[in-house]
C-alpha cells in the first residue's frame, strides 16, 4: 500500500506516521525528516537546504523531487510500500510524484488530508519537543513522555525545541503552506483518493479514523 498524509505544520503528520509504519510496515519517508538528518551530518543537501529551512520557507522543487525520486526507486519502498509524509507541498511536486510513480509502475492508494485550525496548530508547534539523541517527538501537555523527562523510545534524558518552531517561523510556515496546498488537494480530490480527518482529536482517535480508512 502507498500512502500520503498531508496536513499544515504542526497537524500530526509525523506522530501518526510513526504508528501507521509501525502497524502497516510501511517505510515512512518524511521529506522534513531527511533534510534534518542532512542539516545534522553537513552533507551538501543539508547546507543548501538550510538555506531554507532555517527560515521555514520550502526546499526548491528540483532538490526535493530528485531526493523523493532516488528513496522511492529503493529496494525496501518496492517491497513494503511507503507512507510520504510532507510531500508533496507543491502542485510541481505532486506533477513530479505522478510522473515518478508512473516511470516505476506504481501508484498511490490513499491520500490522507489531518485538518486542523491555525490557532491550533500555533499552539501545538509551542509545546512541540524533541529527544536530542533518537529525534522521537513529543509536546509537553498533550504528548509527554511516559516517565517524565525520560524519551520512550531511547531513554535519553535531553530534549529540545526544533529551530523553526519560533513563534515567527511557525507563523510563516503555516500561511505559506496554506497557500500552497489548496491546489494539490484539489488534485487528489479530482483523483478521487483524497479522504480528509479532523486532526483537532485526541491523538488515539485521529489514528482509529486513519486505520478506518486503510483498514485493519
Ligand atoms: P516538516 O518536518 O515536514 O515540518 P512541517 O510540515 O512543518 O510539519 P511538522 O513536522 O512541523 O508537523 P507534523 O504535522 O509532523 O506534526 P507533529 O506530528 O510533529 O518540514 C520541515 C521543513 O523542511 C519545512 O519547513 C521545509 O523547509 C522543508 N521541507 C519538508 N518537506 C518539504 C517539501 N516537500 N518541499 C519543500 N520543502 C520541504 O505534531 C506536532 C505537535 O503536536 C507535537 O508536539 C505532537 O506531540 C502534537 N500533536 C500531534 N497530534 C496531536 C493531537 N491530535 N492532539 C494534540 N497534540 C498533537
Amino acid at each position: 500500500m502507498n500512502i500520503l498524509l498531508m496536513g499544515l505544520p504542526g497537524a500530526g503528520k509525523g506522530t501518526q506516521s510513526e504508528m501507521i509504519a509501525n502497524d502497516y510496515d510501511m517505510i515512512h519517508i518524511s521529506t522534513g525528516d531527511i533534510f534534518r538528518k542532512a542539516i545534522k551530518d553537513e552533507t551538501p543537501l543539508g547546507l543548501e537546504a538550510k538555506r531554507y529551512t532555517d527560515n521555514g520557507d520550502l526546499v526548491p522543487d528540483d532538490i526535493t523531487n530528485g531526493l523523493v525520486k532516488e528513496r522511492l526507486a529503493e529496494a525496501d519502498v518496492q517491497a513494503n510500500g511507503f507512507l510520504l509524509d510532507g510531500y508533496p507541498r507543491t502542485i510541481a511536486q505532486a506533477e513530479a510524484l505522478d510522473a515518478n510513480l508512473a516511470d516505476i509502475d506504481s501508484n498511490l492508494d490513499h491520500v490522507i488530508y489531518i485538518e486542523v485550525d491555525a490557532d491550533i496548530l500555533k499552539e501545538r508547534l509551542s509545546g512541540r519537543i524533541m529527544c536530542s539523541n533518537c529525534g522521537a517527538t513529543y509536546h509537553k501537555v498533550y504528548n509527554p513522555p511516559k516517565v517524565s523527562g525520560v524519551c520512550d523510545v531511547c531513554g535519553h534524558t535531553e530534549f529540545h525545541q526544533r529551530e523553526d518552531d519560533t513563534p515567527e517561523k511557525v507563523g510563516h510556515r503555516i500561511q505559506l503552506q496554506m497557500d500552497s496546498i489548496r491546489p494539490i488537494l484539489e488534485h487528489y480530490e479530482a483523483a478521487n483518493l483524497l479522504t480528509k480527518i479532523n486532526g483537532d482529536q485526541a491523538i488515539e482517535t485521529v489514528y482509529r479514523e486513519i486505520r478506518n480508512i486503510l483498514g485493519e
